[in-house]
C-alpha cells in the first residue's frame, strides 16, 4: 500500500489508477501546476542539478533517497502516512466513533475551508523565497532552500489531492485558486498575513523556516489529529518532511550568530557591521517581527471558530491523543490573557474557546527552546548578549492585542511612543538595507560560504560540507 509508483504520471501511494475521474482530474490541474512552478518556483533553475531527497515509501523508516535531480525532472506526488488500525474520533462531539473515510456531509464547507487554508500557505512561502538563490551563502544552503522549496511544492499537492478526490467541483475550483493567488499580490494575495510579507535576505528566511515552518508544523499536528482520517494521514507525512525545513532555520540562524560572535571576538567589538557580518542587535530585531508576524497566524485568541471545528472533530489540539482529559471541553476553562486598563489580566474562559491561544502557546514554547539553543552559543564565546522573545502581545495585528501598543517587554505603551521607537524593535529600513548589501552575489564555489554565515558543522545525508550539492547546467 504505501510503497510509491514512480512509474505513474503522478507518483502516488493511493492506487490513483484505480479512480480514473480523479486521476484524470489531477492529471488535468498538473500541467497548471508546472506552469505555476516555472513562473513562481526558485529562480533559474531549471537545468541545474539538485541534491535533493525525494519520497519512495511513507514507512517511518524508509521513505526519503537522496540523488542529484534536474528541477524540472523533479516528482510531485501524492503521499499518505499508512493507515492506523481501527482508527476513532478521538474528541469532540462525535469521540469514540469510527475516524471517517468520506466527509460527513456538514461539516463540509468547514473542512474545505481547513484544507484551502492549510494549502494556499504552501505555494505562498515558495513565491516569497523565489529570489534567494541569487544570493545563497553557499551550494549547502542553496540546495536546502530548493529541498524547502520542493517540498512546499508537494505539500500543496498533498491538500490538493484531498480538495479533488473529496469536494467534487468546489474543490477543484478551490484547486485552481491555488495556483491563481499570488503573495504579496494588492489584488490577489495569499490567505493569511505572513504569507504575504517579503522574504527578502537569508536572515529572513532563516527566522521564517525556523519560526513561521514551525508554525507550520502545529497546524498540521492539529490537522494530523483530524477525524477525517484522509487529512490526518496526509498531515502525518508532511510532519516528516516539515522537521528539516525548521532544522535549516535554527542551524541557518545559529550559524549566522557563530559568524557575529567570532567577529566580535577577533575584533573586540560589537561594532561588526564593517566586517560585513550582521550584529546580534539585528538578529534580535528580525526575531521580533517573525515572531510577532506568525503569532498572528494562530487568530483570535478567544475565537467560536476554532470551537466549532474542534466539536466537530475536525481539528484538535497539539497532540490530542497524549492529554489527559475528557477530549471534549464542555465543562472546562482555559487561562488566557487579556489586556486590561492599560495591563493585562489572565482571565478564565471556556476551554473550547480558548483553542487558538492554546496551539499559539505550544508552539510558543517551542521556539523559545530554539532560542535558547542560539543563547548557548553567544554564551560559548563568553559574550554578553543574550537574544529574547518579545511579549506575546507585542506588535500584534489580529486577537484583542491588535488594539494597543505594547514595548517588547510587555509594558502598554502610546501608540506615538511605539511609532517613535519603531525601528529600536523591528528591523528598521537601514537594517534591512545593511542586510540586503550582504545579499551581493551567489556562492557557488563548493566548500565555500559567504563572509556572514559560518559553515555547517556536518553535511547533509553524510555528505561532506564541499560536496556538490548543487551542479549547474
Ligand atoms: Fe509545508
Ligand atoms: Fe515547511
Amino acid at each position: 500500500m504505501s510503497s510509491i509508483n514512480y512509474a505513474e504520471k503522478i507518483p502516488n501511494n493511493v492506487n490513483l489508477s484505480e479512480d480514473r475521474k480523479l486521476q484524470r482530474a489531477l492529471e488535468s490541474w498538473q500541467p497548471h501546476y508546472i506552469d505555476w512552478w516555472k513562473e513562481m518556483g526558485p529562480e533559474g533553475t531549471s537545468t541545474s542539478e539538485i541534491y535533493l531527497r525525494t519520497a519512495i515509501s511513507a514507512e517511518p523508516d524508509g521513505w526519503a533517497q537522496f540523488g542529484h535531480v534536474k528541477m524540472e525532472d523533479y516528482r510531485w506526488g501524492i503521499f499518505l502516512a499508512p493507515p492506523e488500525q481501527d482508527r476513532k474520533v478521538n474528541f469532540g462531539a462525535h469521540k469514540g466513533q469510527d475516524a471517517w473515510q468520506e466527509v460527513p456531509g456538514e461539516y463540509r464547507s468547514m473542512l474545505r475551508r481547513l484544507i484551502t487554508v492549510q494549502g494556499d500557505t504552501e505555494p505562498a512561502s515558495v513565491e516569497q523565497q523565489r529570489l534567494l538563490g541569487q544570493c545563497c551563502p553557499s551550494l549547502y544552503d542553496l540546495r536546502n532552500l530548493f529541498q524547502v522549496n520542493v517540498e512546499e511544492g508537494r505539500h500543496l499537492w498533498a491538500m490538493v489531492y484531498l480538495l479533488h478526490a473529496y469536494f467534487g467541483k468546489d474543490g477543484r475550483e478551490e484547486a485552481e485558486e491555488m495556483l491563481a493567488r499570488r503573495s504579496g499580490d494588492p489584488d490577489k494575495p495569499r490567505i493569511l498575513g505572513a504569507f504575504n510579507e517579503k522574504t527578502a535576505d537569508w536572515l529572513a528566511f532563516f527566522m521564517f523556516t525556523f519560526i513561521t515552518d514551525r508554525d507550520g508544523k502545529y497546524q498540521l499536528c492539529a490537522l494530523a489529529e483530524s477525524g477525517f482520517d484522509p487529512l490526518s494521514r496526509s498531515c502525518r507525512f508532511m510532519l516528516t518532511e516539515e522537521a528539516h525545513h525548521m532544522f535549516v532555520g535554527e542551524s541557518g540562524v545559529g550559524r549566522i550568530i557563530e559568524r557575529a560572535c567570532q567577529v566580535m571576538k577577533e575584533n573586540r567589538t560589537d561594532d561588526v557591521r564593517k566586517f560585513g557580518v550582521i550584529d546580534l542587535p539585528t538578529i534580535q530585531r528580525y526575531l521580533n517581527f517573525h515572531y510577532s508576524v506568525t503569532s498572528d497566524l494562530y487568530g483570535a485568541e478567544v475565537s467560536t471558530n476554532a470551537a466549532t471545528s474542534y466539536n466537530m472533530g475536525l481539528k484538535g489540539r497539539y497532540e490530542e491523543t497524549k492529554i489527559g482529559d475528557d477530549h471534549q471541553l464542555e465543562q472546562t476553562t482555559y487561562s488566557v490573557l487579556h489586556p486590561v486598563n492599560g495591563g493585562f489580566q489572565a482571565i478564565e474562559v471556556p476551554a473550547l474557546n480558548a483553542l487558538n491561544e492554546r496551539l499559539r502557546l505550544d508552539w510558543a514554547e517551542d521556539v523559545a527552546k530554539g532560542v535558547e539553543r542560539w543563547n548557548k552559543i553567544i554564551a560559548k564565546h563568553g559574550i554578553d548578549f543574550k537574544l529574547t522573545l518579545p511579549h506575546l502581545a507585542f506588535n500584534r495585528a489580529i486577537g484583542h492585542f491588535s488594539d494597543i501598543a505594547v514595548d517588547p517587554q510587555g509594558k502598554v505603551i502610546s501608540t506615538e511612543e511605539f511609532a517613535r521607537r519603531r525601528d529600536e524593535w523591528l528591523p528598521s529600513q537601514s537594517d534591512l538595507a545593511y542586510v540586503q548589501s550582504l545579499m551581493g552575489g551567489a556562492v557557488h564555489k563548493p566548500g565555500q560560504f559567504a563572509n556572514w554565515i559560518a559553515p555547517p558543522p556536518r553535511g547533509i545525508n553524510n555528505q561532506s560540507v564541499d560536496f556538490d550539492y548543487v551542479r549547474f547546467a
